[in-house]
């Protein structure tokens, strides 16, 4: 039985592999991609998820737009990681589509009342776009089967030393999503930074005959460069976003411990930390299940096996 998705995305490199990763298994069932403001402006964003499912010959995706900035915030874009076009390194197409003419917020709303099925939303980006939808729509939180989202660290930050790039966007979204009482799955920085790419996975994936897979080695070479400098300590790439859709694939792939979480939305010092109680000590009741750890060679196996599959033939299938 396949599982309804949403992807609330911010393409970026990770956003658009995990996104090529999720299209590529009939388990999962996408009902639409939004966008959200985050590695770039939200129009370059939602420009590029527009590419992306181009290449992909899937413009069956409706695709909306989301809010162009964080719920109280300014906007943070992390072009110094993803570049001008927010996906700087291979030649995209020009997309074969336009976007709906709703919002993301309308276009989750209602893809969620229409299915059958409870969906999975699959945040990869700032919490913006959810955090609006959990707000607005209290009557669709039971046909919210779980949030699978990239973000956080129980750990240290990669923005800040407290905070995650796409939690310290907007943490107000984020506290709101925490809140919710929605089951959550947390792949934050201590997973992810274990799901490194190092450069003979990419040469694996640049062997691979089709496109997609040429697309993809491209965006990890542009993606290395950031995560080259010695400081983060690193041997490859770490391929946060495509955690959430391994572990919806394999979560045997990965340790998971339940754990409260809690935002932190007022510190100058630690704001957009995501303070996870792995000892039990507050005594609150476990709202996310946070992953610890990856079989690595399992995911890079999963994504490279995944990208064989968009042959010529499968991608003019339609
Ligand atoms: C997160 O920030 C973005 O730059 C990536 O796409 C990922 O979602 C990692 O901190
Ligand atoms: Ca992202």
């Amino acid at each position: 039985m396949s599982r309804p998705i949403i992807l609330d995305c911010d393409p970026g490199h990770d956003d658009a592999i995990a996104l090529i990763l999720a299209l590529a298994h009939p388990e999962l069932s996408p009902l639409a991609v939004t966008t959200s403001a985050g590695n770039q402006t939200p129009d370059k964003t939602l420009n590029n998820a527009l590419r992306i499912l181009t290449l992909l010959n899937r413009s069956d995706i409706p695709v909306a737009g989301g809010a162009v900035k964080p719920l109280s915030r300014e906007l943070i874009i992390a072009d110094n990681v993803h570049g001008e076009t927010g996906l700087d390194g291979p030649a995209l197409p020009v997309p074969s589509f336009e976007p709906q003419a709703i919002s993301a917020v309308e276009l989750m709303a209602q893809k969620i009342r229409q299915s059958d099925k409870p969906v999975t939303l699959v945040p990869t980006g700032p919490l913006t776009n959810i955090a609006l939808l959990l707000a607005s729509h209290a009557e669709l939180h039971a046909k919210i089967e779980r949030i699978v989202l990239m973000g956080g660290a129980a750990g240290v930050g990669n923005w800040t030393p407290a905070a995650e790039f796409n939690i310290f966007v907007d943490p107000e979204a984020a506290d709101i999503v925490f809140k919710s009482g929605i089951p959550i799955t947390m792949c934050g920085l201590d997973v992810t930074h274990q799901a490194q790419i190092m450069d003979e996975d990419i040469e694996r994936i640049r062997a691979i005959p089709n496109p997609v897979a040429k697309c993809v080695a491209e965006l990890l070479d542009f993606f290395m460069i950031y995560h080259r400098d010695p400081k983060w300590g690193f041997v490859g790439a770490p391929l946060h976003d495509p955690c959430t859709i391994a572990w919806l694939l394999n979560p045997a792939l990965f340790d998971a411990q339940d754990c409260w979480v809690g935002i932190e939305t007022q510190s100058e010092l630690t704001l957009g930390m995501t303070v996870v109680d792995r000892y039990q000590l507050t005594g609150k009741p476990a709202n996310a299940t946070v992953l610890f750890g990856i079989d690595r060679q399992g995911f890079v196996d999963l994504l490279v096996d995944s990208l064989a599959v968009y042959t010529p033939t499968y991608l003019n299938r339609r």
